[in-house]
C-alpha cells in the first residue's frame, strides 16, 4: 500500500508544480501588463472578423508571433518585430497559432494594406499567388448579374473574373478584410528595462 501512497504523492506534487509553473507564475507576471501605447482596441466590424477568422480555421495555418531577430530570420522575411505581451491586450483569446502553412499575419495590415487585395485574395487566392495552396473562400461572396448600390464589388485579375458577373462581399468577407487590415504591430514599443539602459548610452 505504501508505494501507492507515494506514487499518488508523487503525481499530485508533479501536477501541482506543473500547474504554478505553467499557470500560476505566468498569469501573475502578464496580468497587468498594460496595453502597448500604439495600439487600437477592435471595432465591432474587426470583432465580427476576428470570429470569421477563428470560426474559417485560419489560424491552423497562419501564426500571429513573429520572431526576435536572434530566433529566426522572419523580420527579413517582412513579418515584423517581436511583439511584446501589451500587443496582445485587446486578443482573447489570442490567436498566436503553432503552424505556419502560410506566412505569420500580425502584421498583415501594414505589409497588404489593399482592400480589394485582401477580398479577391480570399476569393481565389491563385489568382494573385500562384500556386498558392491556400483553401478559396468563395461562400463569402455572392455572385450577380449587376452590382446594386452599396455592394462591395472585388475586383479580380480579369483572368479569374467570372464572365457577363460580378462578385460582390457578403458582410463575413468585409468583416474578416476589416480585421486583417487592423492586424499592425508595427508602431514603436518602449524596450524591456534592461535593455533600454543599453540602448540610451547618448545624454
Ligand atoms: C491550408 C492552410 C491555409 C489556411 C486554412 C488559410 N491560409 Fe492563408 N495562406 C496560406 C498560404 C500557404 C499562403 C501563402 C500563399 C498565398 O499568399 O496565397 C497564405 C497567404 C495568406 C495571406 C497573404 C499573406 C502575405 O504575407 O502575403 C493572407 C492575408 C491570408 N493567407 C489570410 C488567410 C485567412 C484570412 C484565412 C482564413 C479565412 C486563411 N488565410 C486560411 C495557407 C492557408
Amino acid at each position: 500500500m505504501e508505494s501507492e501512497y507515494k506514487l499518488l504523492g508523487g503525481a499530485m506534487v508533479t501536477l501541482a508544480l506543473a500547474t504554478a509553473t505553467l499557470v500560476v507564475v505566468p498569469y501573475l507576471q502578464l496580468s497587468t501588463v498594460p496595453p502597448s501605447p500604439g495600439l487600437q482596441p477592435y471595432t465591432s466590424e474587426q470583432l465580427r472578423g476576428r470570429d470569421q477568422y477563428i470560426k474559417n480555421g485560419c489560424v491552423y495555418c497562419h501564426t500571429q508571433q513573429p520572431r526576435a531577430v536572434s530566433q529566426a530570420p522572419d523580420a527579413a522575411r517582412g513579418w515584423g518585430r517581436a511583439p511584446v505581451a501589451g500587443d496582445y491586450f485587446y486578443d482573447r483569446p489570442h490567436l498566436l497559432g503553432t503552424m505556419r502553412t502560410g506566412p505569420d499575419l500580425l502584421n498583415i495590415g501594414a505589409r497588404q494594406p489593399s482592400a480589394d487585395w485582401q477580398l479577391g485574395h480570399l476569393y481565389q487566392p491563385r489568382a494573385y499567388v500562384p500556386g498558392s495552396i491556400m483553401p478559396s473562400y468563395p461562400f463569402m461572396f455572392e455572385l450577380k448579374d449587376k452590382a446594386e448600390p452599396g455592394d462591395k464589388v472585388v475586383n479580380l485579375p480579369p483572368a479569374y473574373a467570372p464572365i457577363g458577373q460580378v462578385v460582390v462581399a457578403r458582410p463575413e468577407a468585409n468583416d474578416i478584410v476589416a480585421y486583417l487590415l487592423a492586424l499592425d504591430r508595427t508602431y514603436p514599443i518602449a524596450l524591456p528595462p534592461g535593455l533600454e539602459a543599453a540602448s540610451t548610452n547618448e545624454k
